[in-house]
């Protein structure tokens, strides 16, 4: 008899912990009789290529995978089946909805359920898929954890953690040299891994999305600090922070099917508009993506595989158009349409806003 198939695929930006899931959803699979598991690869681009580039994934394809970074089957945060680009003969790009023709080579692959893993934009390809009857179970990744509906999403804490180690060793060059040192990070919208970080590793300033800062009330913090303090000062920045009355620091990406701005160099901004008010000299540092790269933390490699065995088993139950998440340190289910809806910001009245004040970090207002 022809075995049931599940495709996986991994889509946006890759994040520590994606093979963890990888290895997880085969892992649980194999547990099962009459189920195989496909790869496509770089999301759903491998499906709707000629030739294909779809992979069989068994135990041992994915056999010590959950300790390295990156994807086995690759991603990609250009294009998709709704707006795939295609490049015509005098140079221009136009854009097309490739996602009729992507139903039906799945439905002539046979496949059963597809697990999509991804950020936000995969999530809404998913719940257009399965609002046009695709048996779609999404996983929820991103470093940002900007996806609500999840207490968290894997591959943040590791982002955390190389953030910190970053703060922690700027530490001790701003000390030697009585300077101010800038450190830019990831997170798009949201400020979780600039807050998280600038509480792990003592900043002095920590300025995020959620709160416009006042870049008058971040000089005098410095001048304090450098004065009355230990002679130095850290101040982490999230990419996509702004002051009062200002705009986010960005640029558009010009590579055909991207359809985010491209953020970063805030940190530069903010060294020029505290250039005259402070007295100190300053450094910047975009950490970049350094924050994607390298091995999942224990926290993610646990977190991503339990996300791969619960989507393996909503599909066996039968439960599309469901996205796994953790709340409250259960493994759930939740739609994929709810957990689209809201974007996850740090809220200005959670405990980690009130902890970094608690401990005295200025955030800029
Ligand atoms: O969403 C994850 C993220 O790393 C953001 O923090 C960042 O702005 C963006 O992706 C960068 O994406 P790219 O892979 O296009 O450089």
């Amino acid at each position: 008899m022809a075995k049931k198939r599940i495709m996986v695929m991994t889509g946006g930006g890759d994040c520590p912990g994606l093979n963890a899931v990888i290895r997880a959803i085969v892992r649980r699979a194999a547990l099962e009789d009459g189920w195989e598991v496909l790869g496509s690869i770089e999301a759903f681009n491998g499906v709707l290529r000629d030739p294909m580039e779809v992979v069989l994934l068994d135990t041992k394809t994915v056999s010590g995978i959950h300790s390295r970074g990156g994807t086995i089957i690759k991603t990609t945060n250009k294009g998709g089946p709704f707006h795939w680009p295609t490049k015509h003969p005098d140079g221009s790009w136009t854009y097309e909805d490739r996602s009729e023709e992507l139903l039906a080579r799945l439905d002539k692959l046979g496949i059963n359920a597809i697990i999509s893993i991804g950020g936000e934009g995969s999530m809404d390809i998913a719940q257009k898929l399965y609002e046009r009857g695709l048996n779609v179970v999404g996983v929820p990744k991103t470093i940002d954890n900007d996806l609500s509906s999840t207490d968290m999403t894997f591959g943040y804490q590791t982002a955390v953690q190389i953030a910190t180690e970053a703060v922690d060793r700027l530490v001790t060059t701003a000390a030697s040299h009585n300077r101010l040192m800038i450190l830019e990070v990831m997170g798009r919208d949201a400020g979780w891994i600039g807050l998280s970080s600038a509480i792990a590793g003592g900043a002095h300033v920590a300025l995020i999305p959620e709160i416009p800062y006042d870049v008058q009330k971040v000089a005098t913090h410095v001048n304090h600090m450098v004065e009355h303090g230990r002679g130095f000062a850290i101040i982490v920045i999230s990419e996509g922070a702004k002051s009062l009355g200002g705009t986010v620091t960005s640029r558009d990406a010009n590579t055909p099917g991207y359809q985010n701005k491209l953020l970063g160099g805030v940190g530069h901004r903010l060294q020029e508009e505290l250039s005259s008010l402070v007295d100190v000299d300053s450094r910047v540092m975009i950490l970049g993506h350094l924050q994607r790269g390298g091995s999942p933390i224990a926290y993610d490699r646990i977190l991503a595989t339990a996300f791969g065995v619960k989507s393996v088993e909503l599909v066996l139950e039968g439960k599309f158009g469901q996205m796994v998440a953790s709340q409250n340190q259960q493994i759930v289910s939740v739609p994929i349409a709810t957990a689209i809806e809201e974007y996850n910001y740090v809220k200005l009245e959670s405990s980690m806003v009130h902890t970094a004040r608690g401990v005295g970090i200025s955030l800029g207002d």
